[in-house]
C-alpha cells in the first residue's frame, strides 16, 4: 500500500535522508571545484538544445556543493526571495524568524508600520538573538511554531543589548567605558525588502538591478486578481525535504506527473496532456492547468443544484479561463505560486546546500472566507487535498534526488509537457551568462496562446 498520511510520510522522509547520507558525505570539493566550468558549460548546451531535444541536467547540478555556493551567489542572494505574507505580521511588533541561505533573520512590521527585513545576528560579539530551538528573546512565550511572534523590542540574550522593531540599538549595559562607543551606529544589520501584492521579498546581496514590481510585471494581473494582499495564510507546514531545492521548483511547475504521481488526484480534474506553457519571459514561468471535462461537469452538476464544487467561495471576478483551471507562476529562482479558483498556494523555499532545503507550504484564502460559520471544516477539506497532493508530490522529490546519487542515474529525455523545466534550465544557463532568459536568446514560443 503506497503511503499516504503525514505522519507516514514524515517518517519516509527521515529514513531517505538516512540512507542518503553516506552519498552527502565522501565529497572531493577541489575537485568539484575544478569540475564547475565544464557544469556550467553543460547546462548551457543542455539548455540550447530545443524542447523536442531536452534532457535533464548533470546529477552533479543537484549533487555539488561547488555548483550550490555559484548558485548561493549567482541564482539565491543576488535574486528576490519570498519569506513571508503580510497577513502574518498584521499587528507593529509582529515578527517571524526564518534562516536563509545562512543568513538568521526577522521580518518584522516596525512602529510606523513598515515591514523590514532584519538581521538576527548581534552587532556586538555576533550572537544569533533568537537562536533556533532555544526559545531566548523577549517574545519568548509568544513564539510560534513557525517562528512568528510579538515583540515590542528585540533582546539580545547574551549580554541584553536590546534592539527596538526597527534594529536600533535602544540600550547596552556597561558600555560607557568603550572610547567612542556610539549607540546610534550599533544597530541589527537591515537587508534590502520589498512587499509587493502582500509579500514580503529579500535581496541579500543587495544589488538586485529590479525590484520585484519592475521584474514580475507578468503575474502582476494574476495577482492583483485573487488580491493577494488581502489574503491571509490559513495553513503552514514546514517540511525538512532531503533533496535539492531546484527539485521541488521543477515538480512544482510541470504537470506531466500528474499521470504517476497525481493519478488519482489531479489527473481526474486537470489531465496532464492539456497543460500548457506561456512563452519564455525573462523573470518568470507561467503555466496554465485547464479542467478536464469530468470537473467541468462537476462544477456545472453542482451549480445547477444551487451549491459550489470549490471548498471556499470563489475568488471574486475571475475570468473565464481563471475560473476553469489552476494557474501556475515561478518568479525566478525560487517564488512559487499556485491559483486555484477558491484559494492561493505559496510555497516558501529555503536552501540549505546541495542536498537539503526546508520548505514551508502554505493555504491562503481571503480574510472574509475565515469569518464563515463552518470556515474551520472548509479548512479541514481544504488541506486534506492541498496536503494530500504535496505528500504525493513529496514522494517523487525524495526519489528523484536518491537517483543523482545513483551510478544509475541517466540524462533522461523530457516530454514537451516538462517545458517549465526546460524553461528553468535556461534561466540557471543565462545566469552562467550573466544574463536573463530572452535577453541574448530568442524567445520560445508558448505552447498556446
Ligand atoms: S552578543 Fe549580543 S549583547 Fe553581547
Ligand atoms: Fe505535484
Amino acid at each position: 500500500m503506497p503511503v499516504t498520511d503525514e505522519p507516514q510520510v514524515r517518517a519516509a522522509i527521515d529514513l531517505n535522508l538516512r540512507l542518503n547520507v553516506p552519498q552527502i558525505i565522501p565529497r572531493d570539493p577541489a575537485a568539484e571545484l575544478a569540475a564547475l566550468p565544464a557544469l556550467l558549460a553543460d547546462v548551457q548546451a543542455t539548455a540550447d538544445r530545443p524542447l523536442s531535444e531536452a534532457t535533464t541536467l548533470p546529477a552533479a547540478a543537484y549533487t555539488s556543493d561547488a555548483f550550490y555556493r555559484w548558485e548561493v551567489d549567482n541564482v539565491l542572494r543576488s535574486e528576490w526571495q519570498c519569506v513571508a505574507h503580510v497577513s502574518q505580521l498584521t499587528e507593529i511588533g509582529d515578527f517571524i524568524t526564518l534562516d536563509l541561505l545562512g543568513e538568521p533573520l526577522i521580518v518584522v512590521r516596525d512602529k510606523s508600520g513598515s515591514v523590514r527585513v532584519l538581521s538576527r545576528t548581534c552587532p556586538h560579539r555576533g550572537m544569533d538573538i533568537m537562536p533556533p530551538a532555544f526559545g531566548h528573546g523577549p517574545a519568548e512565550p509568544r513564539v510560534g511554531p513557525l517562528g512568528s511572534g510579538h515583540t515590542r523590542l528585540f533582546l539580545c540574550p547574551y549580554h541584553s543589548w536590546t534592539f527596538e522593531l526597527d534594529g536600533k540599538l535602544k540600550a547596552c549595559p556597561e558600555m560607557h567605558e568603550a572610547c567612542g562607543f556610539q549607540r546610534s551606529e550599533w544597530g541589527l544589520r537591515e537587508f534590502r525588502a520589498e512587499v509587493w501584492h502582500g509579500f514580503v521579498f529579500v535581496n541579500l546581496d543587495g544589488k538586485c538591478a529590479k525590484t520585484p514590481g519592475k521584474q514580475w510585471t507578468d503575474f502582476d494581473t494574476h495577482l492583483e486578481k485573487w488580491s493577494s494582499q488581502d489574503l491571509v495564510v490559513v495553513d503552514a507546514r514546514t517540511w525538512e525535504c532531503p533533496f535539492n531545492w531546484k527539485v521541488i521548483v521543477e515538480n512544482f511547475m510541470e504537470s506531466y506527473h500528474h499521470v504517476g504521481a497525481h493519478i488519482k488526484s489531479l489527473q481526474p480534474m486537470m489531465p496532464a496532456r492539456d497543460t500548457w506553457s506561456e512563452v519564455e519571459r525573462p523573470h518568470s514561468i507561467r503555466c496554465h492547468l485547464p479542467y478536464g471535462a469530468k470537473e467541468r461537469s462537476a462544477i456545472a452538476a453542482a451549480e445547477a443544484a444551487g451549491g459550489a464544487h470549490e471548498v471556499f467561495p470563489l475568488i471574486p471576478k475571475l475570468d473565464e479561463r481563471s475560473r476553469y483551471e489552476w494557474g501556475l507562476t515561478l518568479g525566478f529562482p525560487s517564488l512559487l505560486l499556485a491559483y486555484v479558483p477558491d484559494c492561493l498556494i505559496w510555497y516558501r523555499v529555503q536552501p540549505e546546500g546541495p542536498h537539503k532545503h526546508t520548505l514551508l507550504t502554505t493555504l491562503l484564502v481571503p480574510r472574509s472566507v475565515t469569518q464563515l460559520p463552518d470556515f474551520a471544516d472548509r479548512l479541514a477539506r481544504g488541506t486534506a487535498a492541498s496536503v494530500g497532493f504535496h505528500l504525493e508530490d513529496m514522494e517523487m522529490c525524495v526519489g528523484v534526488q536518491r537517483g543523482y546519487y545513483s551510478g544509475g542515474y541517466q540524462r533522461g529525455r523530457l516530454s514537451h509537457l516538462e517545458m517549465p523545466i526546460w524553461l528553468f534550465q535556461r534561466y540557471l544557463a543565462t545566469r552562467a551568462r550573466g544574463t536573463w532568459p530572452t535577453l541574448d536568446r530568442p524567445a520560445a514560443a508558448a505552447q498556446r496562446d
